[in-house]
């Protein structure tokens, strides 16, 4: 470990199974009880844009009764301890990350408790419904309000910042992502050509394990201690 000093991480849905959360993919995850198409794209919200704050309304109040779990917290002394680069990016939209403490994390897409004002821009930290149309608090306009969480078709967040980590990362590791999403699947390639070591720690082998030159499999809650329990320990 003597040579790392950039570290770039990526998780997913996976870090907060743990915690209550359910995934996307596994059997009984979101996407079979919700069709993508019904509650995460701009046209879903343009056709039926009850059901989609409806849909955002539960989950937002769901995470609030969640608590970081031993993956989030180990992330976060990470974070805390490594005296080198490091970069937490998420696809996760709960806040468990900072909640454990993390300081260095960009939420790719978006952040379940923040609503997001279509008319003056603003971005503001919101915890309760937006079914009921509140008045934007920044411009007061009504009914301008939505989930500031990237939906299917549209871009990411901070894109830019995150391909330079990855060009200045010695080490990339993926936790509990299924690799099915771009552009966050095509990370580990990325980190791959500007030669840093890639290791993946998931329950099973991810849609993109081939691209990494290190895989161990089992719970985030086991696996991510250890492996920052390694990492300061070098
Ligand atoms: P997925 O549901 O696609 O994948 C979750 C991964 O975590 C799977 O590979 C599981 O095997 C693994 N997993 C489950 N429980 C785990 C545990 N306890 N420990 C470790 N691994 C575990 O979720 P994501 O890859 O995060 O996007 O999905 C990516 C994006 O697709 C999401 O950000 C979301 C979704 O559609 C948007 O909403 C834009």
């Amino acid at each position: 470990m003597e040579e790392i000093r950039n570290i770039v991480i990526l998780t997913g849905a996976g870090v907060s199974a743990e915690s209550g959360i359910d995934t996307f993919r596994d059997a009984g995850g979101l996407w079979e009880q919700h069709r993508v198409e019904d509650v995460a794209t701009p046209e879903a919200f343009a056709r039926d844009p009850d059901l989609v704050l409806r849909f955002y309304d539960m989950r937002r109040e769901a995470i609030q009764t969640k608590v970081p779990n031993p993956a989030h917290e180990a992330l976060a002394r990470l974070d805390a301890e490594w005296p080198g680069e490091l970069l937490i990016v998420t696809q996760n939209v709960d806040d468990l990350h900072e909640r454990a403490g993390a300081k260095r994390l960009i939420h790719m897409h978006g952040d379940h408790l923040n609503a997001w004002c279509t008319a003056c821009d603003a971005r503001m930290p919101w915890t309760g419904p937006l079914l009921d149309r509140p008045a934007c608090p920044a411009c007061g306009a009504g009914g301008t309000l939505r989930p500031d969480i990237v939906w299917f078709g549209e871009m990411p967040y901070r894109m830019d910042e995150i391909y330079h980590a990855l060009t200045q990362a010695d080490l990339f590791v993926s936790i509990g992502t299924s690799g099915a999403v771009y552009p966050a699947a095509g990370f580990v390639r990325e980190a791959r050509q500007s030669g840093a070591r890639t290791l993946e720690l998931n329950m099973e082998p991810s849609q993109g394990s081939y691209w990494f030159a290190e895989a161990r499999h089992g719970p985030a809650g086991v696996l991510v201690p250890a492996w920052v329990e390694e990492v300061l320990g070098r």
